[in-house]
Order: C-alpha cells, then sequence, then structure tokens
C-alpha cells in the first residue's frame, strides 16, 4: 500500500480567500488527506436549527478541486454555547461534584441522551449532505474521548445510567449485593434506585461499586461513539475513524474500534514526554527534543491491533505544543522521523497539527506547519521531505512479529480503582515489557484480553491482567511457546474480589499467588542472579517448576515449559534479561542497540530510527541525530 500524509486544517478560522492558496500549498506539499469539520458546530448551526453548510460546502469544494481527500469531523466535541441553554444538565461533572463549565471544549455528558440525541442529530445532517460527496473521503467521530478527563462524568444523568445499566446487568439487589460483597459494613441494597455514584462516599467505596461504574462509563462511550456511527453508514460507505489518545484508559478501546474502520491517534512526542510518561529526569533531558523513543511505537501497535491491522496517525506533532508543562521545539528532523516510523508501523496516513498556527484562542502558543503569519514553520519542509520520499519509496508493508503483549483495559480499571501500591499503574507495566521489546529490536504486536489464538507467536507477555478471559486461558492452554504471565495476572474475578481457590489459575500450571506486597520508591526485592523487582511483589507457592528466584531462596519465575508466572515488576535491566533470554531459548533473534537507536522491521526492510541527540553507529553506517536509515531485509 501507498503510505500518505495528512494535515489538519479549519477553513472556519481563516477567511474564504485563502482556502485555496492553502489548498494548493497542503497540494504542493505532497498532502494527501484534509480533516476538517471537527470543532465547526456554532458556524454550522449558529442557533438551534439554523442550519449553515453553505461555507463547508465551499470548503470542501476548493480542498477537493486541489486534489485533497477530506476526513469530515462530527462536531460533537464542542457543543455551541446555545445547546447549554436547551440541555442545562449535559454538562459534565467533576468527582468532587462541581460542573464543568462551557468556555472550552468537551462540556458533555456521555450519559445525557438528550445531548446524545443533538449529536445523532448534527451526525445525520452531515452524512445525508456530505455522504455521496466525492471529496469526502473517510468519516471522523467527535476528537479526542476522554481528552480532559472527559469519561467519567458524576451527574445526575449518570446516576440514572448506572442504576439502569446496574439493573440489566445484575437482574436483582440480591445479586448485586452478592457479587460485590455488599455484606461488608451493611452495604445492602433493596432496589437499585438506592444505589448512588461511587465518588464522594466517607471512605473509598466498594472496589466492586467502582469498577461497575467504569464498566458503565466506558460503555456510554462506546453508545456515543455507535450512534454517530450508524448514521454515517446510513449514507456513506467511507471508512469512519476516531482519533485516540496516548496513554488513556479510560474506555475500553478494543470496543468502540470493533465498530470504527479504521483506528486513528494523536502523537505528540514531545509533549507526552514532559506530560505523562515515567522516566527520570536525566532521561527527559536527553530526549527533550525527541520525545521518548518507545512511546509513539507503543501506540502504534496498540491502535494497529484497535483498528484491526488499519490505523492512521490523525494529528502528528510539528513543533512545540501549547499544552505540556514545558513545550520545547524538536530536534531537526524529528517531525520527519516520527512519520515514517509510523510508517514502518503500518500507518496508512500520518497527518500532522495542524496546518496554520491560529494567532488567536487557547493553542496560539502550538506550533502548525505553516507560522501565523503563512510563513513556512520548519516542519513543513520536514513534511515534504516524507512527502517525496514515500512516493520514491516502494511500498511498505507491516512486518511480523514473534513476541505478543496483550493489553487490557478493564485491569487498568481495576488498577486504579485498587492500585494496592501507589506505582502500580497498568499502562506503565504493559510499557516497561513493550520497552524491554524494543530494546531487544523485536517487532511486537499488541492483543486484545480476549484473543483466543496465540499460535502466530513464539513468545507472549501479559503483564497485569485481573483476570483471564475464558478464550486467552484456551489459547494459553493451547499455546507452543512462551508465555510470561504476572505480575498480578489472574488474581481477581471480574468483580474484582479474590478467587478461591486463589490466582493464576494456569492451565495445567500449579502456581498460587498467595500474598501480594508492594514497594514503595527504593525498595527493591533482590533476584539470586543479580537482578530485581520493583513497585509489586508476589509470594508464590505451588509444585511448578521454579526458573527463577530472589536472592532470599522465594520463586520470582515459576512455571511449566510453557506458562510462565512472574512474581514482580522487573527493573529496566532485569526486564532486558527476562526478555533476552526467553528470546534465545526460543530462537527469536534479537539485537543489542545504543540506547536511543530503534528498528522496526517491515515485510522488506529493517527501519532505523535515531531518537538520541548525538550521531550513533548503525552496522557500520552512521546515522545523524533524528536520522532515519532503511535498509532492505536480508
Ligand atoms: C489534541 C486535540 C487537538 C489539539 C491538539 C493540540 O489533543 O485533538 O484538537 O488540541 O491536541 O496539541
Amino acid at each position: 500500500m501507498k503510505r500518505t500524509l495528512g494535515v489538519c486544517y479549519y477553513p472556519e478560522h481563516w477567511p474564504d480567500e485563502t482556502w485555496a492558496e492553502d489548498a494548493a500549498r497542503m497540494a504542493e506539499t505532497g498532502i494527501t488527506w484534509v480533516r476538517i469539520g471537527e470543532f465547526a458546530w456554532s458556524r454550522l448551526e449558529p442557533s438551534p436549527g439554523d442550519l449553515r453548510f453553505d461555507w463547508l460546502d465551499r470548503a470542501i469544494e476548493t480542498l477537493g478541486a486541489a486534489g485533497l481527500r477530506v476526513v469530515l469531523g462530527t462536531p460533537t466535541a464542542t457543543p455551541p454555547r446555545w445547546m447549554i441553554d436547551k440541555h442545562p444538565d449535559m454538562l459534565p461533572v467533576d468527582g468532587q461534584g462541581r460542573v464543568r463549565g462551557f468556555g472550552s471544549r468537551r462540556h458533555y455528558d456521555f450519559s445525557h441522551a438528550g445531548y446524545r440525541e443533538e449529536s445523532r442529530r448534527i451526525t445525520r445532517l452531515l452524512a445525508e449532505r456530505y455522504g455521496k460527496n466525492p471529496h469526502v473521503a473517510a468519516w471522523q467521530t467527535d476528537n479526542e474521548y476522554d481528552c480532559h478527563d472527559t469519561t467519567l462524568s458524576f451527574s445526575e444523568a449518570a446516576r440514572r445510567g448506572f442504576q439502569d445499566w446496574l439493573a440489566q446487568t445484575y437482574q436483582s439487589p440480591d445479586a448485586l449485593n452478592r457479587a460485590w460483597g455488599n455484606v461488608f459494613w451493611s452495604m445492602e441494597y433493596d432496589d437499585f434506585s438506592q444505589i448512588g455514584l461511587p465518588n464522594l462516599t466517607v471512605t473509598e467505596a466498594n472496589p466492586a461499586h467502582w469498577l461497575a461504574f467504569r464498566r458503565y462509563s466506558s460503555d456510554m462511550v462506546v453508545l456515543f461513539n455507535k450512534v454517530q456511527v450508524d448514521e454515517i453508514r446510513k449514507h456513506s460507505t467511507a471508512p469512519i475513524l476516531h482519533n485516540y489518545m496516548g496513554r488513556v484508559t479510560s474506555f475500553d478501546h478494543w470496543k468502540v474500534g470493533a465498530d470504527l474502520d479504521i483506528a486513528a491517534w494523536d502523537s505528540y512526542p514531545i509533549g507526552f514526554l514532559s506530560d505523562r510518561i515515567e522516566n527520570d529526569a536525566g532521561r527527559k533531558l536527553d530526549f527533550l527534543r525527541q520525545g521518548d523513543p518507545d512511546n509513539q511505537a507503543f501506540h502504534h501497535d496498540l491502535y494497529r491491533a484497535v483498528g484491526r491491522g488499519r490505523w492512521w496517525v490523525m494529528e502528528q506533532q510539528p513543533g512545540p505544543v501549547n499544552w505540556a508543562p514545558w513545550n520545547p521545539a524538536p530536534l531537526p528532523g524529528m517531525a520527519r522521523l516520527w512519520a515514517w516510523e509510523a510508517f514502518a508501523h503500518g500507518a496508512e496516513c500520518v497527518s500532522y497539527f495542524r496546518w496554520r498556527q491560529a494567532p488567536f484562542a487557547q493553542e496560539q502558543m502550538h506550533a502548525g506547519l505553516l507560522r501565523p503569519d503563512s510563513a513556512p514553520a520548519p516542519a513543513l519542509a520536514e513534511a515534504t521531505q516524507v512527502a517525496r520520499e514515500l512516493a520514491a519509496m516502494p511500498e511498505v508493508e507491516p512486518g511480523r512479529a514473534q513476541v505478543a503483549l496483550v493489553f487490557d483495559y478493564e485491569s487498568a480499571w481495576a488498577w486504579e480503582v485498587q492500585p494496592q501500591g501507589a506505582d502500580f499503574d497498568a499502562w506503565r507495566l504493559a510499557f516497561a515489557a513493550y520497552r524491554a521489546c524494543r530494546r531487544a529490536g523485536l517487532n511486537v504486536d499488541i492483543l486484545p484480553p480476549d484473543c483466543a489464538d496465540l499460535s502466530a507467536y513464539k513468545l507472549v507477555l501479559a503483564p497485569g491482567l485481573m483476570r483471564l478471559s475464558d478464550p486467552l486461558r484456551a489459547a494459553l492452554a493451547a499455546f507452543k511457546g512462551i508465555a510470561l504471565i504476572g505480575p498480578r495476572t489472574g488474581t481477581k474475578t471480574a468483580e474484582l474480589s479474590i478467587p478461591v481457590p486463589l490466582g493464576p489459575g494456569l492451565p495445567d500450571c500449579d502456581v498460587t499467588v498467595a500474598l501480594a506486597e508492594s514497594l514503595p520508591p527504593g525498595a527493591k526485592v533482590k533476584l539470586s542472579d543479580g537482578g530485581r523487582f520493583l513497585h509489586w511483589f508476589e509470594h508464590l507457592e505451588g509444585s511448578a517448576t521454579v526458573h527463577m528466584s530472589t536472592k532470599d531462596g522465594r520463586p520470582a519465575i515459576m512455571g511449566n515449559d510453557s506458562l510462565r508466572y512472574i512474581a514482580g515488576w522487573p527493573d529496566d535491566d532485569t526486564f532486558d534479561h527476562i526478555i533476552g533470554y526467553h528470546c534465545d531459548v526460543l530462537d527469536i533473534p534479537t539485537c543489542v542497540l545504543p540506547d536511543g537507536l530503534r528498528v522496526r522491521d517491515t515485510a522488506t526492510h529493517r527501519f532505523v530510527f535515531n531518537y538520541a541527540a548525538k550521531a550513533q553507529m548503525w552496522n557500520g553506517t552512521r546515522i545523524p541525530p533524528a536520522g532515519v536509515h532503511w535498509e532492505p531485509l536480508a
């Protein structure tokens, strides 16, 4: 497949007269796709029922006439001000019970049925008008579900919706009481209408109550998205995508993704490094202008799976952003490197955010491909170069992986509800395992928690899954490679209580988690071979083989030939050792990479990316800082 570039554009921000020139410059840059419309509701419907599509007709026509293909966004992340007068109770409520007001974006509650209908209505109107438009070649639903922490809302609408959801899920208050263990602290209910939201209780609410609310809230996102998808599909055969975020686990992306044709995500490597990745201060400085060398790849692989093979980067950082605590400029070359890395992981399109920097409002300090005065910003030349290289490059097809990592959103909720140790975070643990694979130069596939077939892989990692689904358990029973399971996997029931018999319940493998302890920063459990566990350690019992021990003689890895339980959270060196050892056993080739150099194999090429701020050598080739190198696979 030929890979393409795109850009995010806001015709409503600029005088009509500039559109044609902008479109011509986009085409000249080598851009194929342009995403528009996703925040334009106040211009599409300035007052209730007063529809103004004429400007959007002209914008689409102008862009299309320049040869661009349009991704049309539904504008539901930004309901206009009049909507709040019409539905005053649609505003979301935070965990402290405060209403989150109008004046920015995402001021809606996923549980609000009235707003869901408004969202259906505007989507239907757009789909009816543009569903057959030859220039509208893809659709985006809403924008970044959960952005600004908006999955959870503690509103009256949420309370009522949650009660209905509970009634459907549990059928009777008795069944719910039993499932949650409400006899504890006399928390029993006689009627679903008595059940409140789990915030604002005196001390922590029952973890099962929280987990149910997290499941309900995720289902509301799935429903909100599905309503739009159904409307669009009635009028259009173009693919539908949503632009997910980095390190967002508050709703089940596997489920939203099942209703869409393509998964997209918004990649802001430098913003993320500053804002949401645990790295020590020195490492953050080393990668200040490049971003974490594994974070983008992790999300590329995750969303490739969420999109069942079809995925895009819908927003690619082009220069400094405005929203992180600090906002350095990328090293020259990074806007090119990030794009090529996405293509090497199989992205169909990489779309820069945004075309021109807006001189007004919240994101005025956020760079674009053009400056506010329309002069080229540094990333424009890099995008042009990528477009030229794409045109010259033979088709890029994603490579195969021998290693897979299972990733589960529900477990992320479970461990947020009940961390037990302040550092325990499901995403962080999965990412730690993923990074170790990347340091060994491995291609990794990410799999959903109900994955029923592991036969394509030699090594499977399943860290931190609260429970093993039936399909996954069956796949593990049939698995011929090695699965590294744990820590903390299979140690809870679906209701977030402790299973009896105790977990992890591995098929034909006698390992039991007898006790779990969490460790504060600085504390460690030493392993007999010099390795270490941090954050978390489980005391294992059973008759299975001990493959690795702690210094004081407890099992650290225990299991049989195929299924092995890891009793703690390995530090980076220990993860490297564990992955390296098992790859050797399984005959999976690894490589030794200098820090900051990363590789990814496509079907035909090995790509090498230098995230370091200095030049590095790869097989005799010097790769400059922010350099990208590719060579045919041997
Ligand atoms: C994304 C969002 C965009 C824009 C961008 C700025 O999270 O989807 O609308 O705000 O961040 O980096």
